[in-house]
């Protein structure tokens, strides 16, 4: 096959990208985007900021330019997110207790009401969890409500949507021998064992020289997949562009099973978040196929 869509789809699996409303005018990048992917994720425009801009007034505009126009042209799409410490609009920066607790599952509900039966996948909960040693939660104005809160926001996000898949999604829980991914882990695992609905773990998947890609990866991704659970990487991009790396993270996916697909977090180097000088996509600024894309292509045909 010779789009990276269609060589996935020979194991079932998909091939996708973030996608900024702001650059739908931009035909090169709407013709790579159209032509290679076929799941989208809004790289902004379904978070928190952008669909609720003031406490009960939602603000669908950007995101349905995204869902329209991926959905027009054959492509499914993951929902990008609704329960973070990031990205809030300011009323909800200022809530606090049962105030926010209730400002988010009124937002869980909004937004997935909004797009009910037509989400893939949904990031339920994004980046709960602490960097370094102590395999914890990351402290937050949610993490303050309780902590049961991830498992309010995936029980209203089940009862919200019922077709949708609902993930935990998350960085640096890539590296098997890290405790922020044994947190994860056994988070997911007490969920299963209690029943709360959980469908699926967002392996973010952000490899720079901090957080480099580790061979353990794929036992990272078998582990999860044990639990029951799919396995997407949800926002690939690699510091470098090491076409070797690229090969790996594809080859570690489609070792398992359950792991149902993958996503760069943008199209051309220049439309990264880490900026043109990272290098860190499959497209160079010009729209040109890199090394990269080609070894990532080579591994999803020889699978
Ligand atoms: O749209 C405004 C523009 O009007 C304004 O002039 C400009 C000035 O700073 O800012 C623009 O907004 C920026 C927005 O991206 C759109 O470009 C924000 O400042 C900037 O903070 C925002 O960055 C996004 C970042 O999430 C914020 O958390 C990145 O695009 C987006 O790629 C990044 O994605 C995250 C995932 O959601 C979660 N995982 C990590 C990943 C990378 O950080």
């Amino acid at each position: 096959e010779s789009t990276l869509a269609a060589a996935a789809q020979q194991s079932g699996r998909y091939f996708g990208t973030a996608i900024a409303a702001g650059k739908l005018g931009d035909q090169q990048y709407t013709t790579i985007a159209n032509r290679e992917f076929d799941m989208i994720t809004a790289e902004n425009e379904m978070k928190i900021d952008a669909t609720e801009p003031n406490r009960g007034q939602f603000n669908f505009s950007a995101g349905d330019r995204i869902y329209n126009w991926a959905v027009q042209n054959g492509k499914r799409v993951r929902g990008h997110t609704l329960a973070w410490h990031n990205q809030q609009p300011g009323w909800m920066q200022s809530l606090s207790g049962g105030n926010l607790r209730q400002a988010m599952i009124d937002h869980i509900n909004g937004v997935m009401g909004h797009y009910r039966g037509k989400i893939y996948a949904w990031d339920v909960v994004n980046e709960a969890y602490a960097d370094g040693n102590s395999g914890g939660r990351r402290d937050s104005n949610l993490q303050r409500t309780g902590n049961d809160w991830i498992e309010v926001a995936f029980r209203t996000a089940a009862a919200a949507d019922p077709s949708a898949k609902l993930c935990y999604n998350d960085y640096n829980i890539d590296n098997w021998s890290w405790a922020k991914t044994q947190g994860v882990y056994n988070m997911v695992r007490d969920f299963k064992q209690r029943g709360v609905p959980i469908h699926c773990v967002g392996l973010q998947s952000h490899f720079n020289s901090n957080s480099p890609y580790n061979s353990n990866y794929r036992t990272t991704i078998q582990s999860f997949a044990a639990l029951g659970v799919d396995v997407q990487i949800t926002e690939l991009d690699i510091q470098g562009g090491s076409a070797t790396t690229y090969a790996n993270v594809v080859n570690d996916c489609l070792a398992v099973p359950r792991c149902t697909g993958i996503t760069v977090w943008g199209v051309r180097d220049s439309d990264s978040w880490l900026g043109a000088g990272a290098s860190a996509l499959l497209f160079d600024g010009n729209g040109n196929k890199k090394a990269a894309y080609n070894s990532v292509l080579n591994a999803l045909n020889n699978a």
